[in-house]
């Protein structure tokens, strides 16, 4: 019998805040397997900002451009339904970069980053945990915090959208650590977990008054901002950094549907005279850092001192307003889509 595959194609550049009318559903016949290949069932995909700039079209440094007429891919993490590699057998559970689609043939080997890893889950340990604290968001907080900002241990941190995938990490983290830490969200709701997982102080970036409440929550400065979004918190925490602090700049989030992308805050001059680091990271630069990354978050899992929350869309087709949910601030730690 003849399989096919479900997937989200790209059908318009979005402007500004993406629409569903941007995406839609494809189904295609799933073709044969070739030498080294895999078919995998998804059971989970992955939504990250990163894919909204991938989204526009151009090409950068960054990550290859999504193509009009295309299907999407991203994070997934998946059950191995045929084989013909020797290194992945059939009923592996792997995470590889063929998502935004329901069945998805995938090459064994290739880029180190991208390539399909087999995971093993343990019987307190779900799939999905490969896709946020033991996977890509995971590792992007705790390799900014501890190896790209040099963590110290009487750091003060700041940390945007600190109720996401990566922000509810970097919160966690650096409390299990012992430091201080403030968090911003965009709710009183999200303000309130935000606390609920460690945060010493929080406040809502929607309540307006971005520096006056950030000087409230860190009278004596901070040492590390963890910034992802930029924008007018990254101004307000160049004002307020001490002198040698370092800023890992993460992400962007505020400005990846702005004509312009990624804009120099006003006062960048600060850090001259200050003496900041600001240093941008991809979590793939700390790769090697895998088995170090794991088995320290595993344990925090396993002792209970990490928790972690995931916004779940059920189906493929709903993945595309997920996607401008999880943009739109309407998702709370890791946005995941479940395909059943
Ligand atoms: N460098 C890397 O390798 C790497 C890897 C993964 C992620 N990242 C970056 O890390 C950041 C967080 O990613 P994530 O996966 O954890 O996403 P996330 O925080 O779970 O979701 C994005 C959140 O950003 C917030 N947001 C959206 N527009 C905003 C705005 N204008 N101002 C302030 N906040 C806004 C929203 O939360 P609110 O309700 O709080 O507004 C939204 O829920 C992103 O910038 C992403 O690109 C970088």
């Amino acid at each position: 019998m003849e399989l096919f595959s479900r997937s989200v194609e790209l059908v318009a550049i979005p402007r500004g805040t993406p629409r569903v009318e941007d995406f839609r559903i494809v189904q295609t016949p799933v073709p044969p397997l070739g030498p080294d290949q895999i078919l995998v069932r998804n059971a989970f995909m992955s939504l990250d900002p990163s894919m909204r700039i991938r989204m526009r079209g151009e090409d950068s440094d960054y990550l290859a451009p999504y193509v009009v007429g295309g299907v999407l891919d991203g994070f997934s993490v998946g059950t191995v339904v045929q084989s013909t590699s020797a290194r992945i057998p059939v009923d592996s559970l792997v995470r590889h970069h063929a998502g935004w689609r329901d069945i998805a043939v995938v090459d064994a080997e290739g880029d180190s980053w991208r390539q399909p890893q087999v995971i093993e889950p343990t019987g307190i340990r779900r799939a999905q945990e490969y896709l946020g604290p033991l996977g890509p968001s995971g590792l992007t907080a705790w390799a900014g915090l501890l190896k790209v900002a040099e963590l110290r241990p009487d750091d003060v941190v700041f940390v945007s959208a600190a109720a996401g995938a990566v922000g509810s990490m970097v919160v966690q983290i650096a409390s299990i650590l012992g430091n201080r830490v403030i968090g911003s969200a965009g709710s009183a709701d999200k303000v309130d977990y935000v606390r609920s997982i460690g945060a010493d102080a929080a406040f809502s970036y929607r309540d307006g008054d971005i520096l006056g409440q950030l000087r409230r929550c860190a009278p004596n400065g901070i040492d590390v901002y963890f910034d992802n979004v930029g924008g007018e918190q990254m101004a307000a925490a160049l004002e307020l950094i001490n002198a040698r602090g370092r800023i890992a700049l993460c992400g962007m989030v505020a400005g990846y549907g702005d004509e312009v992308m990624g804009q120099l805050p006003g006062n960048l001059f600060s850090a001259i005279a200050k003496g900041i680091t600001l240093r941008g990271f991809l979590a793939r630069m700390y790769a090697e850092c895998l088995p170090e990354f794991t088995d320290q978050v595993s344990g925090w899992l396993d002792d209970g001192s990490l928790t972690y929350r995931y916004s779940i869309a059920e189906g493929l087709d709903s993945a595309p307003q997920a996607f401008i949910d999880m943009l739109t601030g309407r998702t709370a730690g890791k946005a995941l889509v479940a395909l059943p």
